[in-house]
């Protein structure tokens, strides 16, 4: 094998952001920066973290170059094997699957989730470590720091490999398997549901559903398992051929972005239950019959119902949620006995809770949710859970959820998202914000009282790290919360999110509209940070 060693210059902009490096495709275009981003990653593995790798993704432009170049430079870098999903694809809960299943070293991802795909759109690429999750706040910090002096990477020259037939190939001295992306997940899967159960809820022939897979990775994932065997009607299944520009759609599983789902559900003879995923596969939108479920409620009702589904009929060890994600499932938690943790945005935090047994319910308001069955969160198997409850409880998705309502109360939530904010402008908001936090408690904005006001920060309760600056977490006299902070996944100016959540407990106030119940709060934010005059915005552009 004859190993070359090319030079390069460093990049100073390769720093991950929430979930991995995301950049547009003209950026991962450049000579070098795959490359070099890729042996920076090589570079914090030691020799024994080099047998076997799992390469694959979410099947975006680019997916296919980016695969074939980490193969040669995995085989350059010493490993003995890559396994890697057949066309290159793995969904992000199926590459976890993998890595954990093959006890592979780690994974590299290729995916910028829900962000439009397409040669002027955007890429991504992330590194799992042998757990299957995120790398830690820890390895992507030196991931990062490698990317800043590189000098060289190394490389094999030989043949693309042919990605589209299942079978084993050696470059170098590495073998590479190219595997089936999508059997050892359903058996995962299989292994976790009362399939018997789901399969008679579809044979029953009073139920229905529409999974919206949005020309994205998990539409093979949803078909074998969904629709093959499960047993749902063929067609179930919409938009279930993964293209590389998404079909020029945006893969974001909510109602302004999957609102082909959207539209269906909502409309006459809507089927009883609707789902989505996004781009990788590790997002999911819960729909009834006319019926939307937040995910925050989904997180809560999920831990209630655990018991129902073969996973955890011995029980759930904890649950966590993101900080900005509503406070319904901390009720449920206190009612089962069990710790509720609060972590900052992102998967990788959830990691050391995972692998620790602290928890084995998670989930984030941004469409995330997961279990200890592997370490990203996924959305096939949120469906899963749901429709498993649904086989056992007999009942819809707004009747459990009325339920569940009755019993906790409601936590309303909303989250309002301005795009493409100037950078630097918004940075400086956030500096002024923080300046004035020490002075808020005690006043009041608008009629609101601030009872609490902070810069989160986490120390992540296994391995006692520390990690600042992770949102502003304002609390009012009225029980209501706002939470603000700038998106890092982002690849296009900034991204404000403003996240507000409040709790109801009048059984009489449980059917109303979250943008009215939540409008006071939506007033003290407007106030408390001006956008009309910073940035000449009255409007959000997403609501969630
Ligand atoms: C967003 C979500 C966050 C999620 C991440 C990766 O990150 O808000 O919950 O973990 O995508 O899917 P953000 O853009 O807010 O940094
Ligand atoms: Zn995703």
């Amino acid at each position: 094998m004859i190993v070359q060693r090319i030079s390069s210059t460093a990049f100073s902009e390769q720093k991950p952001g929430t979930s991995g490096l995301r950049k547009k495709v003209v950026v991962f275009q450049q000579p070098h920066y795959l490359e070099n981003f890729v042996q920076a990653t090589f570079n914090c593995l030691t020799v024994d973290q080099k047998t076997t790798l799992v390469v694959g993704g979410d099947g975006r432009f680019y997916n296919d170059v980016a695969v074939q170049t980490i193969i040669r430079m995995a085989a350059a870098n010493g490993f003995d094997k890559v396994l890697v999903g057949q066309n290159g694809l793995l969904s992000t809960p199926a590459a976890s699957c993998l890595i954990r299943q093959y006890r592979a070293d780690g994974g590299i991802i290729l995916s910028a989730s829900h962000n439009p795909a397409g040669p002027t759109e955007d890429f991504g690429i992330k590194f799992n470590g042998a757990n299957g999750g995120p790398a830690s706040e820890t390895v992507t910090q030196s991931i990062y720091q490698k990317t800043l002096d590189i000098d060289h990477y190394l490389m094999v020259s030989s043949d693309d490999i042919d990605l589209t037939k299942i079978g084993s190939h050696g470059v170098g001295d590495m073998q590479v398997d190219v595997i089936d992306s999508v059997a050892d997940y359903a058996l995962l899967m299989e292994s976790l549901f009362d399939f018997e159960a789901i399969a008679g809820l579809f044979k029953s022939g009073n139920f229905s559903m529409v999974f919206d897979a949005m020309h994205a990775v998990n539409g093979p994932y949803a078909k074998e398992i969904i629709e093959n065997r499960l047993g749902a009607a063929s067609g179930t299944v919409i938009n279930g051929i993964p293209l590389d520009d998404f079909g020029q759609g945006h893969p974001d599983p909510n109602l302004v972005h999957a609102h082909e789902l959207a539209a269906i559900m909502f409309g006459e003879n809507a089927p009883s239950f609707g789902a989505a995923s996004d781009g990788d596969g590790d997002r999911n939108m819960i729909l009834g019959n006319n019926f939307y479920l937040n995910p925050c409620d989904s997180l809560a009702m999920l831990t209630a119902n655990a018991s129902l589904v073969p996973a955890f009929q011995q029980g759930i060890n904890g649950v966590a949620r993101s900080m900005p994600t509503s406070r319904a499932v901390d009720a449920v938690a206190a009612k089962l006995g069990i710790d509720c943790y609060q972590t900052p945005t992102g998967w990788k935090f959830f990691g050391n809770l995972l692998d620790d047994g602290k928890i084995s319910l998670c989930g984030e308001e941004s469409f995330g949710t997961g279990s200890d069955h592997l370490r990203e969160k996924d959305g096939l198997w949120a469906v899963l859970f749901w429709l498993n409850i649904i086989a056992v409880r007999k009942q819809s998705i707004e009747q459990i959820a009325l339920e569940h309502w009755q019993k906790y109360g409601r936590d309303y939530f909303t989250r309002h998202d301005y795009e493409g904010l100037e950078a630097k402008a918004a940075q400086a908001m956030f500096i002024q914000l923080r300046e004035q936090l020490a002075s808020l408690p005690g006043q009041s904005i608008n009629s609101l009282g601030v009872t609490s006001a902070e810069d989160f920060a986490y120390t992540d309760p296994v391995d006692n790290s520390v990690s600042t600056h992770q949102g502003i977490q304002i609390k009012f006299d009225n029980g209501g919360r706002l939470v603000l902070r700038l998106s890092g996944t982002g690849t296009q100016g900034a991204t404000l999110r403003v996240y507000l959540d409040q709790h109801e407990g009048d059984p009489l106030k449980l059917d109303q509209d979250p943008q009215l119940a939540l409008q006071e709060l939506v007033k003290a934010a407007d106030t408390l940070l001006g956008l009309e005059d910073k940035f000449g915005r009255s409007q959000p552009d997403v609501i969630t």
